[in-house]
């Protein structure tokens, strides 16, 4: 099963002269940046040899996320279309906070909002730099729109609820999973003054809550950081069926959006009722500042321009080419006797263990930056993650295979 998206080039070596400075950097013994002055230096080097000093710390030390077995982690490989998009806004610096710094990047970002929050039955909301940052928003508007002072959620929901929870004075209360890692409705209190956090797509093991619970609570949080852009595939559309029903949801662009960071996607059914309870008034402001950060940069813009180069359907072929890759790795681990499956994924996270072999073992057998680990219950497993488009399974699988199996 080769990797089908080959608009990804290696990030990592530009120039000729970036790879030489890389590989010297691979090949120094220690990677310890000897080169870098211990204190703030008192006269600059310049520019251009800054940027040669650099290359080989910068892209050589870098985590290649695009690597063909890179499964680590749910952190995907940026499309250079986005590059583009990160120098032109580097460049330009815009600031969200006033129209007159952004005039164009504010309409981006009511483009972009536009065109997505209909896929989770939202009316929109804003960027913000990742999806704390957006559970914090959604809950900070649960307390101050609909007036809930607890919170409900699962053993399995991100920690960032449970910081959110401590930053906003509510009390939280989390509830056991199922089998398959999903809030067990049955030990659900009563819903009618909380506000309930449904997770689509949990950190360890992708498992999705029951989302046809949204709406019964006075305020339904849903964080789809992970598996919201699921709703852009017509095939994997309904695993989030009921998600339209929440009153607020969390999407991380810089996961399954693919963006650079630090970008994510706060959303609201009602959005004038939301922002009024989010948004701060001051005299040198020309509009209310809506959310938790001040300045925002024109992360919109990179979203912007990805969807218009790759269209829903583009961006629904790499993203059903993830879960595709799930399902085959998990199926080739269901059917080797030295090897166990959690689960079969629901959302392209893929939880395995070797067995009569320790899990550290078995890592360092694998190829760097393919797999990692969970904790279920008290047992640690293998975690591979499909967030990387430049995959290429076959690899992924022979590696996990000489790892349990040996080279025979
Ligand atoms: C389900 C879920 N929610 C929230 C977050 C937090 O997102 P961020 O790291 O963008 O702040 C994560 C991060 O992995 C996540 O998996």
């Amino acid at each position: 099963m080769p990797s089908i998206h080959m608009d990804y080039p290696d990030p990592s070596f530009s120039t000729a002269n970036d790879l030489a400075c890389a590989l010297a950097y691979l090949e120094s013994p220690t990677h310890i940046s000897q080169d870098l002055p211990n204190q703030l230096p008192e006269a600059g080097i310049g520019e251009r040899q800054t940027l040669d000093l650099l290359a080989g710390y910068v892209l050589g030390g870098a985590a290649h996320l695009n690597a063909p077995t890179a499964l680590a982690h749910m952190n995907p490989p940026t499309p250079w279309i986005t590059w583009a998009m990160s120098l032109w806004n580097a460049s330009l610096n815009q600031n969200l906070l006033h129209d007159m710094t952004s005039p164009f990047a504010t309409q981006a970002e009511a483009i972009v909002l536009d065109w997505l929050s209909p896929y989770f039955g939202m009316a929109g909301g804003h960027f913000c730099a990742g999806s704390t940052l957006a559970n914090l928003t959604g809950l900070w508007a649960a307390r101050d729109a609909a007036g809930v002072s607890t919170v409900v959620a699962s053993e399995a929901a991100h920690l960032s609820i449970a910081k959110s929870c401590r930053l906003l004075g509510l009390d939280l209360i989390q509830i056991p999973t199922d089998q398959r890692g999903r809030l067990d409705p049955q030990y659900l209190p009563p819903l009618q003054n909380v506000c309930l956090v449904l997770t689509a797509g949990t950190t360890a093991t992708g498992a999705i809550d029951p989302l046809d619970l949204a709406g019964q609570a006075k305020w339904t949080h849903v964080d789809a950081a992970w598996a919201g852009p699921l709703r852009l595939s017509p095939i994997y559309a309904d695993r989030l069926k009921g998600i339209d029903q929440a009153d607020s949801v969390s999407v991380s662009a810089h996961k399954l959006l693919f963006q650079p960071k630090d970008a994510a996607l706060i959303l609201f059914r009602q959005l004038a009722v939301a922002n009024a309870a989010i948004s701060f008034d001051s005299g040198y402001l020309a509009k209310p500042n809506v959310g938790v950060q001040g300045s925002r940069s024109a992360a919109a813009i990179p979203l912007l321009a990805t969807l218009l180069a790759w269209g829903r359907a583009g961006l629904a072929s790499r993203l059903e080419f993830l879960m595709q890759v799930a399902d085959t790795l998990a199926a080739s681990i269901e059917a080797n006797d030295r090897l166990e499956l959690w689960q079969r994924p629901q959302t392209g996270i893929t939880l395995f263990r070797p067995l009569g072999m320790s899990i550290p073992t078995f890592i360092t057998k694998t190829p760097p930056g393919m797999l990692s680990t969970c904790v279920l219950a008290g047992e640690v497993w293998a975690r591979a993650v499909a967030a990387n488009p430049c995959v290429d399974c076959d690899q992924v699988i022979a590696a996990i295979t000489t790892a349990v199996n040996g080279n025979t």
